[in-house]
């Protein structure tokens, strides 16, 4: 095992920051028995950002280029929190430099350049060094909960899937352009948010088999460029000149899994919904639903054959359910938790990777590039579907 590990984020955006107070937490996470962990640098072009964040989050220092830190003699772990079309260089990048590298989702925004990293990761996993992606609803203690619940045979075999992630950081005309707004087919709400919400459906379902009824829409056709450098979803300050925006403010598809079928919908204009990943999975032996909104419950509908007594029950997660046993620091029932603890989970078990703790000692590991490729081959079919029509696409 490593004498320890020095880690850098670049990003110090919305998801950066999650990044950075998950690497702080991760230690404190169950038992000791990571290696010293170095928090080192926070990189961000912006250095204002860049500089607040380390400071805030207690990095060392703070990097305005990613080839800093893949330079750094002092770095061995990075996590990669930019705009997806700048993580092929980025990543591809400090894998070449021997850095492991937690990369957000989604891989790329286009296939080929997650193909291609996903080839380098390959190659570099040959030579001992890692690269995962961070899906980070799989650490999100109800819905590892729920797939439990459907592997063990308590909900059984997947019927029927209903999922949608709403949110509406662009319901306002007046929400200043970003990156997000850019790139092709796809690459708007189905790859921010749609990425998860597929994810999670595969996680939970099984393997997606095809998909058709495509539909992608633009409903706000432009939007006012900010007078500042703009940091997530902020609602900054705008100028009078207008861009195009060039992707999807909606989606919708369904799709086939192997044992049901399920619909989808996301968008980033559903005004009042800001996070609202939720789902309902139909089951041989019941339902269950789920609410980012309320993370420390699920309902639960389990057909015991009572008949006129059965209906959905309210769960309360605590230190039974995946994760919160030893994850909180007050691990005791009712004391809730919520999306941040998802990455300080997700931190912890890159970090048991790549210390080399035995899979069966760990957290479940980390999503491979492979998976991410397979994830935007989801999102590739469904804006393929969008574009002839609704046609069915076979994956
Ligand atoms: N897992 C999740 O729940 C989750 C949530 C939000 C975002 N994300 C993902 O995280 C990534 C970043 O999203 P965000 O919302 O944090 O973005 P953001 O716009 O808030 O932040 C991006 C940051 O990158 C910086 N930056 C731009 N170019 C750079 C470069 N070349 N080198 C270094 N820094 C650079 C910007 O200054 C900014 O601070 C995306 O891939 C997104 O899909 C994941």
């Amino acid at each position: 095992m490593a004498e320890s590990l020095g880690i850098a984020v670049i990003g110090a955006g919305m998801a950066g920051k999650a990044h950075a107070a998950a690497y702080r937490t991760a230690s404190t996470l169950y038992n000791p028995v990571l290696p010293p962990l170095r928090l080192v640098s926070i990189g961000d072009v912006n250095a204002e950002f860049g500089s607040l964040a380390a400071r805030r989050f207690g990095y060392e220092r703070h990097d305005t280029s990613w080839q800093a830190i893949a330079e750094a003699d002092d770095i061995d772990v990075v996590s990669v929190v930019i705009a997806n079309s700048l993580h092929r260089e980025v990543v591809e990048g400090l894998l070449a430099a021997g850095k492991h590298v937690l990369c957000e989702k989604p891989l790329s925004d286009t296939l080929e350049d997650a193909r291609a990293m996903a080839d380098a990761a390959r190659a570099a996993e040959a030579r001992g060094t890692l690269a995962r992606i961070g899906f980070t609803f799989r650490r999100t203690p109800g819905i590892a909960y729920i797939r439990e619940l459907i592997r063990t045979g308590v909900l059984g075999n997947v019927l029927h899937f209903s999922g949608r992630y709403w949110t509406d950081y662009g319901f306002s005309p007046a929400a200043p352009m970003s990156w997000r707004y850019k790139g092709g087919p796809g690459s708007g709400a189905l790859a921010d948010v749609g990425s998860h919400l597929t994810y999670v459906a595969e996680f939970l379902c099984g393997d997606i088999t095809s998909i058709s009824g495509g539909r992608l829409s633009t409903v706000i056709g432009k939007r006012p460029l900010p007078l500042g450098a703009v940091m997530g979803h902020d609602h900054a300050a705008v100028s009078d000149t207008f861009e195009a925006v060039e992707n999807d403010d909606y989606a919708a598809f369904n799709a086939e899994f192997g044992t049901g079928a399920g619909s989808f919908e996301v968008s980033r204009v559903a005004a009042g919904h800001a996070n609202s990943l939720n789902f309902e999975v139909f089951c041989e032996n019941g339902g269950a639903k789920f609410d980012q909104r309320r993370p420390n419950e699920i309902q639960l509908f389990l057909n015991d054959g009572t008949g006129t007594e059965n209906g959905y029950r309210q769960v309360i997660l605590g230190p039974g359910h995946p994760y919160i046993a030893g994850g909180l620091a007050m691990d005791a029932p009712e004391v809730g938790f919520g999306q941040n603890d998802a990455f300080g989970y997700q931190a912890r078990a890159f970090l048991e990777e790549i210390a080399g703790l035995p899979e069966n000692d760990s957290l479940p590991r980390c999503a491979t590039f492979d998976e991410g490729v397979r994830n935007m081959e989801l999102l590739d079919a469904v804006a393929a579907s969008a574009l002839n029509n609704g046609k069915k696409i076979t994956l």
